[in-house]
C-alpha cells in the first residue's frame, strides 16, 4: 500500500537504534525525508548511513540528517529545528526511566523522568502542530509504552510521567487542529527485542541470578504471540499511523504488544 506520503519530512527522535530507528526506516521506505536525533554521535551517524543507504533505493531519494542532541534539552531541541524547520512528521521518543523501588527516587529522578517522557514530547507538539494546521497535514506520534495501560511496578516512573503525556494528548488531540488535517497519537510497545529490553532482562538475571536466556524465554511464553516483537513491526505502524490513510486516526493509544495486555477495551 502506497502510504501517500513521499516526499514529506519528519523528525525522529531517539532514533540511532531501536523502536527509534524502527520507525525512521519504515518512513524511509516510503520515501519520506527524514532528520534523526540521538545524543551519541557515532552510532547515530552509523544509522544515518544505514538510512542513507536505503534511501538510495527508493524512488523519490529522500534525504537523511543526522543530529547528534539530547532532545530533553531546549539546545538539543533548537538544534532538531536548525536542521530543518516545517516538519510534517514527528515522532517523539528518547530513552525511558530506570526501574527501581519508588522509595528510592527523589524529585531530581521524578523531574528527569518528566523532563524526558512528558514536557518533551509535549514541547515537540507545541512547536510543531501550528504550523501543521496551517500547512494542513501533520501526524505525530509519541513513542510511549504498554505500562501506560497496564503498569508495571518497578517502572514507576515511566507509568507516572507517561501517564501525564497520555492525559495531555487526550485533550490536544481533539482541539480544532485535528480538523486541519493533524493527528496526534502514541504508539505503545510491549515487549520489543532492543537494547532496552536486552539491558533490563541482564540486570533481571544478574539480580536473581537466573540465566538470562531462561528468563528471556519465560518471559516470551507469557505474550500470547509467544515472541518479542521487532524494530521492524513497530516501524510498520508507526508509518500506517504517519498515512494519508490514517487520518481519521487521532488521539489513541494503539498497542503493539503480541497480545500481551489481557484486557478487553
Ligand atoms: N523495547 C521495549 O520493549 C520497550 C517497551 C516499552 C517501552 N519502551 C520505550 O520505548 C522507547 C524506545 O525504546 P527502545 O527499546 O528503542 O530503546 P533503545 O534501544 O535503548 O534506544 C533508545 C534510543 O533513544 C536515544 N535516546 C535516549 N535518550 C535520548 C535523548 N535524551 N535524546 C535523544 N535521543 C535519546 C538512544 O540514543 P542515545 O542513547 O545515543 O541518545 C537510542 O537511539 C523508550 O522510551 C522505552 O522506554 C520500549
Amino acid at each position: 500500500m502506497d502510504l501517500g506520503i513521499a516526499g514529506r519530512t519528519a523528525l525522529v527522535c531517539g532514533a540511532s537504534k531501536g523502536l527509534g530507528l524502527g520507525c525512521a526506516e519504515a518512513l524511509v521506505r516510503e520515501g519520506v525525508n527524514v532528520v534523526v536525533v540521538a545524543r551519541g554521535a557515532e552510532v547515530l551517524n552509523a544509522a544515518a548511513a544505514q538510512l542513507e543507504a536505503l534511501a538510495a533505493g527508493v524512488a523519490n531519494k529522500p534525504f537523511v540528517k543526522a543530529v547528534a542532541a539530547d532532545i530533553t534539552t531546549p539546545e538539543g531541541r533548537a538544534a532538531a529545528f536548525a536542521a530543518h524547520a516545517d516538519y510534517d512528521i514527528v515522532v517523539t521518543n528518547a530513552g525511558g526511566p530506570p526501574p527501581g523501588d519508588f522509595r528510592d527516587w527523589d524529585r531530581e529522578a521524578w523531574i528527569k523522568a518528566v523532563d524526558a517522557n512528558m514536557l518533551t514530547p509535549i514541547e515537540l507538539i507545541k512547536a510543531t502542530v501550528d504550523g501543521m494546521a496551517a500547512r494542513g497535514y501533520g501526524r505525530i506520534v509519541n513513542i510511549t509504552s504498554s505500562s501506560v495501560k497496564a503498569p508495571i511496578d518497578i517502572l514507576g516512573l515511566s507509568n507516572g510521567a507517561r501517564s501525564g503525556l497520555t492525559g495531555f494528548v487526550a485533550g490536544v488531540a481533539r482541539t480544532p487542529i485535528a480538523a486541519k488535517g493533524v493527528t496526534i497519537n502514541n504508539l505503545l510497545p510491549g515487549a520489543f527485542d532492543t537494547d532496552r529490553l536486552k539491558g533490563t532482562m541482564a540486570g533481571a538475571a544478574k539480580k536473581t541470578g537466573q540465566d538470562v536466556e531462561v528468563l528471556r524465554a519465560a518471559r516470551q511464553k507469557n505474550i500470547p504471540a509467544g515472541r518479542f516483537g521487532t524494530a521492524e513491526e513497530f516501524g510498520a505502524v508507526c508509518a500506517f499511523l504517519c498515512s494519508l490513510q490514517a487520518g481519521y486516526i487521532t488521539g489513541q493509544n494503539v498497542l503493539t504488544d503480541g497480545g500481551a495486555y489481557p484486557g478487553t477495551y
